[in-house]
């Protein structure tokens, strides 16, 4: 243990009291169940069953089968000592054609689960739009299309009346980002659609749907719960002399185009002129931004790696920026002018380079532009190719990875950020998106075959982190 530890790999270190560790998981990529007891089709149904979408032609037609599993997973949670579980909700079990009738049997499913954490201690954290989208709404637009986010307020306003006496936490979306740009930019996401013009809509209605749906849960729930988004924020290396411009630019699309209206309540001015050929913005109606910029009490942020930027020169060779975000190009509206420059390693088995300090840095730049702010990392963690022997998985790549990031969380905190806990992603291996089964991020490893539960060594690990808020040695 260090004050200036250069390299993250801390132990003894200890966490304010009150601190949550927990871990999170996503309904498309653990459920399974994908069509019963009136659950409807959404995005993820239809993308994962067009061949040559997903690696190996995985769907999430059962997944881990949490849906059938839940005591056994509940249980699961407890033994790890968790204080809390980020969960999110599928809108196409609760209103199967994304808008008019609800199904009473997903309710009840998420009911159960809510009940379930409170019985053994775990706060409820949901998320209600983790990326799967009823497919009738994409059938009627999608994103792009304005009516989507008035479909989204009114889910949000069922499923406050049916949980918000419990639900601790309510993060309305999980990184729009994803869901605009690969949804809609790049096509490496459902619904697979490549405009960059559809994506800018995207972001705009995501933005709306946001506070829209905070609006709703306000007016229903009773428990005094705290609000929140979840969002990817990027953090930014540039490089080389153009590397501040390309920052500034990506800055914008990626986080900006975000907690500018979210938080700021406009969309700031070098994001409209830097995608004026692409757009002039005029799905942006008066009074939108009032909608949108609604109070929250903590913002959710999900960090992996860092990416790195300079101007494209022409000359060298254009690298993709890496597996989960890929298809440099579409995914980002008029930055043809950026490169995405590859990273020194390590790296995860996403490709994905091993960066604690760029945690650091961006929490530490998130909290001075927002000081009264809390914060919640509602995602980290990494995917290795685990091994089984006899029985159990000595993943000390995962083990090292989540101790030099929760380092980081400690020198963020000491640093005067009000960070108030950490999610560790994910509590089970899981549908990894376009990665179908191939990526592993579990900390409890998931047989495919059997469906059987296995702790790896990285969630004895936590266990014990969480139990004593100590990092172990
Ligand atoms: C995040 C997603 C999550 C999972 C992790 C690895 O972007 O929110 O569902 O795929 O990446």
């Amino acid at each position: 243990m260090s004050v200036g530890n250069p390299d993250y790999r801390d132990s003894g270190l200890v966490f304010p009291p009150g601190f949550i560790f927990g871990a999170a998981t996503a309904s498309y990529q653990i459920e399974g169940a994908w069509n019963e007891d009136g659950r409807g089709p959404s995005i993820w149904d239809t993308f994962s069953h067009t061949p040559g979408l997903v690696v190996g032609g995985d769907t999430g037609d059962v997944a881990d089968d949490h849906y059938h599993r839940l005591d056994e997973d509940l249980d699961l949670m407890a033994s790890l000592n968790l204080d809390a579980y980020r969960f999110s909700i599928s809108w196409s079990r609760i209103i199967p054609a994304g808008s008019g009738a609800v199904n009473q049997p997903g309710i009840d499913f998420y009911s159960r689960l809510v009940d379930g954490l409170i019985a053994r201690g775990i706060k409820p954290i949901a998320t209600p739009y983790h990326w799967d989208l009823p497919q009738p709404l994409e059938d009627a637009g999608g994103w792009p299309n304005r009516e989507t986010a008035y479909r989204f307020a009114e889910y949000a306003a069922v499923i406050g009346a049916a949980l918000g006496d419990r639900v601790d936490t309510w993060t309305t979306l999980n990184e729009p980002w994803c869901s605009a740009y690969l949804g809609y930019g790049s096509g490496a996401h459902a619904p697979g659609r490549t405009n960059s013009e559809d994506a800018l809509k995207a972001v705009h209605h995501l933005n709306l749907a946001h506070g829209l749906a905070i609006s709703e849960l306000r007016k229903v729930a009773t428990n005094d719960p705290l609000y929140s988004v979840t969002l990817n924020l990027h953090a930014l290396r540039g490089v080389g002399d153009s590397g501040g411009e390309a920052v500034r630019r990506i800055d914008a699309l990626a986080n900006r185009a975000f907690t500018g209206p979210m938080l700021h309540g406009a969309y700031p001015a070098d994001l409209l002129a830097d995608t004026a050929e692409v757009t002039n913005w005029d799905f942006v109606l008066p009074g939108d931004a009032d909608l949108i910029h609604q109070p929250i009490d903590i913002l959710g942020v999900n960090y992996y790696s860092t990416t790195a930027v300079r101007l494209w020169d022409g000359f060298s060779e254009k690298s993709s920026v890496d597996g989960h975000k890929p298809a440099a190009g579409t995914s980002w509206p008029a930055a043809d002018c950026v490169e995405f420059v590859r990273q020194e390693g390590p790296y995860t088995d996403m490709g994905w380079n091993i960066a604690p300090d760029g945690f650091e840095d961006l929490l530490l730049a998130v909290h001075h532009e927002f000081p009264d702010l809390p914060l919640m990392i509602t995602e980290n963690g990494a995917a290795f190719p685990d091994v089984v022997h006899d029985g159990r998985v000595h993943d000390v790549d995962r083990i090292d990875y989540l101790r030099r990031h929760v380092t980081a969380v400690h020198r963020s905190i000491e640093a005067g950020v009000d960070l108030r806990g950490y999610l560790a992603w994910s509590l089970l291996d899981n549908f990894e998106w376009a990665y179908g089964y191939t990526m592993r991020f579990g900390i409890v490893r998931v047989d495919y075959d059997t469906l059987l539960r296995t702790k790896k060594d990285s969630a004895h690990w936590y266990a014990e982190l969480a139990a004593s808020k100590r990092l172990p040695d």
